[in-house]
This record gives C-alpha cells, sequence and structure tokens, in this order.
C-alpha cells in the first residue's frame, strides 16, 4: 500500500488535504467500484479512483523537464539560495511530489535542461559515472574559437584531475559560439576545459541529456511534465 487516500486526493485533484477529507466523507470517492469513506484507507497507485464521474489519475514518480534560469541552484534545500525544487514548486498550480529532486547538477549561472524526478532508480542509473551518458551544451565563449580548440576538445584535456577528459565533440556554430557534447560531469567541467584552452565561458545552457532534448517552447524558468514517450525512452536507456 502506497498512499493514503486523502493525500493521493489532495495530491492529483485541485482538491486541498482537507477538501479531499470532506469529498471522501461526504461518499463522493470510489475505489475500485466502491465508495470509499475513510480518508486514512490506503491504496495502491494501481487502485482504481475515481471522484464524482471523473477518473482521479495519479502516479508513482514524477518526471519534470525543467528550463533552469540562472541564479538558482541544483539542489532540492540550500541555506541561502533558491533551489531549482523549491523554484518549480512555487511556480507550480498543482501539487507536486515531496521528494522530488534534480537528476545532476548545472551551476547556479548555468541555463536550461534540468530534469528532476523522484525516481531515484532512474537516476541512479543514468547518472551513474560509468554510463557516459552525453550531455550537449550551447556555449558562449569571450574570444573566437577555432578547429585546433575542436581537436584539443576530442583529444583530452588535462583539467587537474586524474585523467584527462574523456573525448568531448565541439560544433562551431559562429565565432565564438559552438555546441559542445561531453560525457562527463566533474565540477565545473566545461567553464575548466575552456580554460585549458586560454578561454572563458561568457554563456552556458544544456540543450540535451542522454538523447532527450530541450523543449523549445518552455521559456527559462518554465516547466513542464516529460511526456510518456520521453519517460519510456529513459526508461530503455
Ligand atoms: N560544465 C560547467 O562548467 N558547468 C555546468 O553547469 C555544466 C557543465
Amino acid at each position: 500500500m502506497d498512499i493514503r487516500l486523502d493525500k493521493y486526493i489532495s495530491d492529483f485533484t485541485e482538491l486541498t488535504r482537507s477538501e479531499a477529507k470532506k469529498a471522501i466523507r461526504d461518499g463522493r470517492v470510489r475505489v475500485n467500484g466502491e465508495t470509499a469513506r475513510k480518508p486514512n484507507a490506503k491504496l495502491s497507485f494501481s487502485d482504481s479512483v475515481f471522484m464524482g464521474e471523473e477518473e482521479v489519475v495519479g502516479e508513482r514518480y514524477q518526471y519534470i523537464m525543467f528550463n533552469k534560469p540562472a541564479g538558482v541552484v541544483s539542489a532540492t534545500v540550500d541555506r541561502d539560495e533558491t533551489t531549482v525544487v523549491e523554484y518549480v514548486r512555487s511556480r507550480s498550480p498543482r501539487h507536486l511530489a515531496k521528494d522530488l529532486f534534480p537528476m545532476g547538477r548545472l551551476d547556479k549561472d548555468t541555463r536550461g535542461l534540468l530534469v528532476l524526478t523522484n525516481d531515484g532508480d532512474m537516476a541512479h542509473r543514468l547518472l551513474s559515472p560509468a554510463r557516459h551518458v552525453p550531455k550537449k551544451y550551447y556555449v558562449v565563449l569571450d574570444v573566437e574559437i577555432n578547429s585546433t580548440d575542436v581537436e584539443q576538445m576530442r583529444s583530452g584535456l588535462d583539467i587537474g584531475e586524474k585523467h584527462l577528459t574523456k573525448p568531448a565533440h565541439m560544433e562551431i556554430i559562429s565565432g565564438n559560439e559552438c555546441f559542445l557534447t561531453i560525457t562527463e560531469g566533474k565540477y565545473h567541467q566545461i567553464k575548466r576545459m575552456f580554460r585549458c584552452l586560454g578561454k572563458t565561458v561568457v554563456g552556458l545552457k544544456r540543450v540535451e541529456m542522454a538523447g532527450l532534448k530541450l523543449d523549445e517552447s518552455l521559456a527559462e524558468g518554465e516547466w513542464r511534465f516529460l511526456t510518456e514517450e520521453e519517460i519510456e525512452y529513459l526508461k530503455t536507456l
């Protein structure tokens, strides 16, 4: 048994917890075809729940695509800063899972694709360093980039770690802009890689992770739930 009925109703409808309790006591909620009158009854996510004529569909896990703005930190709680989880929660019209966390990290000043979830298994699989999940970034530098940089990114750089960086794929867009795809996630990795080439990152935005593309219709600071296809896709990885 996964969740209390009153919590289920308040999590997956517009009702508050006390309104959910009242709806249950008033006999408006049916579980597997039977009227349920106990707010504290336990149910699992496979049970069928109806409120009036409407099915109340709940999901065990939530998966959110967030277009992270600069200025928020990739954490669940922080003493001083606004976290991505707080940011998304405060802008959500509906209840979000209590145990959401960001799947991976972006620096405070980095923008773009961040997935939030409460599916620990998926996060564990995708974040495992052994997996070498590709992450693609749009990068703006302080100066022009050239084909030597592309080659050096490919052959690996000494950023002060035990090993050289793994081959990174760089596509020059114009003078000082490029896409860079890396398969690791060391602290400040891209900034440190460009530092090695004597260049400074002045803008960084993640546009893709593990083949999942940032939805271009999401403005900075906006989010949406992943689609069924996107979730299924991530589960196949
Ligand atoms: N590399 C960085 O330097 N910062 C990020 O946020 C992500 C990759």
